[in-house]
């Protein structure tokens, strides 16, 4: 026990962090799961982008930015427990995803399964390829804040051939049970793709003990990077087998070939890249992302449910309707909150400088390890202050 106290974020630490965030100079910051904050550090990382495309011009390729896409990789597999060959960078969810989606065959298994709390872009993939006779299955929600395994059970069969789902749903913050699903998934032979853009930098993440085929992230959120930088973790075995159709040069074997006539698809994860990286947010995402290690994701993790459980005990305490699992071990770092207009409510916090979010019928609210009690507390103070009035 004692071990785990010595071990825990203080306030004293989660305010040292804190100060790194100019933004909290003039609103207290709770909406980590939209858009991360940007620290002095990535600042400064930004400058020195600049400062190379200054200084070199086109040859900071070579100088700089190249080796800085490595180190953005090996950034990433290490907070996943991935071989760095086995990941590689994309500039969106959706674009990551899709480049996923067409390496897959559909003509004999046509079923791709999702969950309906699922973030749109994710069924969106595989409702585009209608044309290729696919069919997109909704593994439903009972109570609008999890899906039960049960649900999923009942549409993986030998006509699936992928399901593609979230790690932690972005509408309620619910971890899924991803093992289960990956036993389940493989047990009929199909293949697992897991959206992990709520999970990394919130607990700690093992791609190979949950077992998934097709892990993607990215460094907009919570791994504080800004947007323009993603990840596609594919795994080694699998890796081989797939051809990406939606691809683009920096997929090639030997990109600077320049061999227009032979696609030749890289060996490693890299065959799922695209086109010219956007270079800023490789910048800021290493300064994120190492900022989430020098943590420590296992920390981070007990910090948020410390947080998330203040403000569930506090909204509770004073009547609002939780829309977020009650067992801490079940959440990530979103809170949603039933509100009947979410959209004033959430302007109404952020004139009281507050910045949260919303979705429809609920309010948004997500800390992050540098996040003190002080701002939860007085988060929840407002909000009820603004209900009753
Ligand atoms: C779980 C999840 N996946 C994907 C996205 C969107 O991804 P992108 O805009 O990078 O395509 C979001 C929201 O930003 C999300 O919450």
């Amino acid at each position: 026990m004692a071990e785990t106290v010595a071990h825990s974020i203080s306030e004293e630490e989660a305010a040292r962090y804190r100060a790194e965030f100019p933004i909290f100079d003039h609103t207290t910051y709770l909406n980590s799961c939209s858009l991360g904050p940007l620290s002095r550090r990535s600042s400064e990382a930004l400058h020195e982008y600049a400062s190379a495309w200054s200084d070199f011009g086109a040859p900071a390729w070579w100088a700089r930015w190249m080796p800085k896409i490595d180190e953005a990789k090996e950034r990433f597999a290490r907070l996943i427990g991935a071989g760095v060959h086995e990941v590689t960078i994309a500039h969106s969810i959706s674009s990551a995803l899709s480049s996923v989606a067409s390496a897959f065959e559909y003509s004999t298994r046509r079923r791709v399964v999702c969950a309906d709390l699922d973030f749109p872009t994710i069924p969106y993939q595989w409702m585009a390829k209608e044309r290729e006779g696919v069919e997109v299955a909704f593994a439903r929600s009972g109570d609008g804040i999890r899906v039960p395994l049960a649900a999923y059970k009942q549409l993986v069969d030998r006509n699936t051939s992928l399901v593609a789902t979230s790690h932690v749903f972005y509408t309620t913050g619910a971890i899924q049970p991803i093992r289960a699903i990956a036993d389940l998934t493989h047990s009929h032979g199909a293949r697992l793709i897991v959206d992990g853009y709520h999970s990394v930098g919130v607990f700690p993440v093992n791609v190979k003990a949950l077992d998934v085929d097709v892990f993607v992230g990215g460094v907009l959120k919570w791994l504080l990077g800004g947007p323009g930088l993603t990840f596609i973790y594919v795994r080694e075995g699998l890796l081989e087998e797939l051809q990406p159709a939606v691809t683009g040069w920096f997929a090639a074997d030997d990109q600077f070939a320049f061999d227009a006539s032979h696609l030749v698809r890289a060996r490693d994860a890299d065959r799922f890249q695209l086109g010219t990286p956007a270079m800023p947010t490789v910048y800021t995402g290493i300064t994120g992302m190492d900022m989430i290690l020098e943590v420590d994701p296992e920390r981070i993790g007990e910090r948020l449910r410390l947080l998330t459980t203040r403000i569930i005990d506090s909204a509770e305490r004073d009547g609002f309707t939780v829309l977020s699992p009650d067992d801490p071990m079940e959440r990530g770092g979103i809170v949603m909150l039933e509100s009947a207009n979410p959209r004033q409510m959430v302007k109404a916090l952020a004139a009281r400088h507050f910045t949260v979010d919303y979705r429809p019928g609920r309010v948004r609210i997500s800390p992050h390890f540098y996040n003190t009690t002080d701002d939860v507390d007085g988060l929840m103070e407002t909000l009820t202050k603004l209900r009753d009035d």
